[in-house]
């Protein structure tokens, strides 16, 4: 199953990622979460996305495309992936399709998780997320068992420095002019599943679930 999921910064691409990936034994691939190790690492990637993300901007689509083509020839994505975060503009979306299309697989199912722009700085703010595994937790709506610390490794949670409210803005912004132009291109492929985003996670999940099974 190769899977994309789409919607703007805070829909919650990173909450529901770990549960379709268990349904179908796929790899969890986000490339905010790779940007960030490669940052972390200093790696000469991470330098020179480093301004980028600060700012709430897009990396250059070369530096994206190349680090998710050897991330999806890794043998563990033979049955297939969970794309968060990528293809992130028509470009991106070509130079996808041109990938699989080499590769001689194809996508299967791109979710789209519909959420208003004025939701998404309340719960992008309130985000914590872990820096060892990437959870991510709201303060409010989604609150770890014990305050500032994640469930899953007992890391201590920390807060994005991209999650300010002024980046955080940018970021929609940026998300609205660049990627939403993707719900029509997966649209016509004939691959897109809308969902609701501002439900109950656990009924997103659920929504998730069924749209997919139905692509099995
Ligand atoms: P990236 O890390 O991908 O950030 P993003 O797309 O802005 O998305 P987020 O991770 O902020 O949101 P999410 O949808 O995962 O939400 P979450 O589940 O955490 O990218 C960061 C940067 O990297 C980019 O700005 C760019 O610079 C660069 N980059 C990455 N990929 C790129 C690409 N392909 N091309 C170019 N540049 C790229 O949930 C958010 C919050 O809401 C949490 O607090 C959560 O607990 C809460 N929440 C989740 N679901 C619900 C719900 N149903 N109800 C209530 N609260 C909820
Ligand atoms: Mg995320
Ligand atoms: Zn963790």
């Amino acid at each position: 199953m190769r899977v994309i999921i789409l919607g703007p910064p805070g829909a919650g691409k990173g909450t529901q990622a770990d549960g379709i990936c268990e349904l179908f034994d796929i790899p969890h691939i986000s490339t905010g979460d790779l940007f960030r190790e490669n940052l972390k690492n200093e790696t000469p990637l991470g330098k020179k996305a480093k301004a980028y993300m600060d700012a709430g901007d897009l990396v250059p689509d070369e530096l994206v495309v190349d680090l998710v083509e050897d991330r999806i020839k890794r043998d563990d994505c033979r049955k297939g992936y969970l794309l968060d975060g990528f293809p992130r503009t028509v470009q991106q979306a070509k130079a996808l399709d041109k990938i699989n299309a080499e590769n001689k697989v194809s996508i299967d199912a791109a979710l789209n998780l519909d959420v208003p722009s004025d939701i998404l700085v309340d719960r992008l703010t309130g985000r914590r997320t872990c820096p060892t595994c990437s959870t991510s937790y709201h303060i409010q709506y989604n609150p770890p068992k014990v305050e500032g610390v994640c469930d899953k490794d007992g890391t201590k949670l920390i807060q994005r420095s991209d999650d300010v409210e002024e980046v955080v803005k940018n970021r929609v912004k940026v998300y609205e002019t660049s990627t939403a132009p993707l719900i029509q291109y997966y649209d016509d492929l004939g691959l897109l599943f809308t969902i609701d985003g501002t439900q109950q996670p656990t009924v997103v999940a659920e929504k998730i679930k069924t749209a997919l099974k139905s692509k099995e």
